[in-house]
């Protein structure tokens, strides 16, 4: 077992893979290692569908690019794309954006396996729902799981990303997958051994994400802790 902070200094998001299969032994000890992630109340809603056959995941990632086209116009205006804060000045109905735009995306198709990761809402306590904001407290009961997912397969040598686009789409993943009406598609993995890995991850650096006290306080590390 490779040591728990390289792992996580190292899991980076894999979107070219070999040819490789990924076996159901393989998978079975990922997720093994993977569901002892947190949750609410430990309900432990997650659910995975291993996706291999060629059309179902054709059709997930067709599935997800109305989403991203909408992402690379919104970036392309200059926007933090699907943002509920600020509104957009693009509208959905008119982008158009070239297929090189996307072509990235469609190559997670050739990973091995697609898990699409589920949670089921009927055991979600979403602590926010009242609030005048998008909700973010659900997917904190199936998101560390995710997360698990790619640090268990880095540790194993395989790799794989974290996916949401296919959400938007989320009836018709419903549809095709045969997931109840309240499963709610948290996100699509791509999964197998990485074509090249990557070892070092752009972050930004500690003292600008966190602040002593208040969100103007000073930087974490860039004031005596004692003043
Ligand atoms: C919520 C979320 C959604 C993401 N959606 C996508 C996606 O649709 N396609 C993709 O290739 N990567 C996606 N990613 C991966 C991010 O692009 C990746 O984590 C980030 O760029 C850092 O990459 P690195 O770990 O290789 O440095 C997503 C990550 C998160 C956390």
């Amino acid at each position: 077992m490779a040591d728990l902070e390289q792992i996580m200094r190292t899991t980076f998001a894999c979107r070219s893979f070999t040819e490789e299969p990924l076996p159901d032994d393989e998978l079975t000890a990922i997720l093994e290692i993977a569901r002892f992630a947190p949750s609410g109340g430990n309900r432990q809603g997650w659910h995975v569908i291993v996706v291999r056959n060629p059309d179902t995941k054709a059709e997930l990632i067709e599935l997800s690019v109305p989403a991203i086209e909408l992402y690379v116009a919104q970036r392309a205006a200059g926007e933090n794309p699907w943002n509920t804060v600020e509104p957009s000045s693009v509208d959905p109905a008119t982008v158009s954006v070239p297929p090189a735009a996307t072509a990235w995306y469609r190559e997670l198709a050739k990973a091995p396996v697609l898990l699409v990761v589920a949670l089921d809402l009927r055991v979600v306590a979403s602590a926010d729902r009242h609030l005048d904001r998008i909700g973010v407290i659900s997917g904190a009961s199936v998101y560390p799981f995710a997360q698990n997912i790619l640090l268990a397969a880095r540790d194993r040598g395989w790799a794989g990303a974290l996916t949401t686009f296919v959400a938007a789409a989320e009836p018709a993943v419903q549809s095709l997958l045969r997931l109840p009406s309240y499963v709610a598609v948290a996100a699509l993995v791509p999964l197998g051994r990485p074509e090249k890995v990557l070892t070092k991850l752009t972050r930004k650096p500690v003292a600008e994400f966190a602040h002593l006290e208040t969100w103007d306080g000073p930087a974490l590390g860039a004031a005596p802790t004692n003043a």
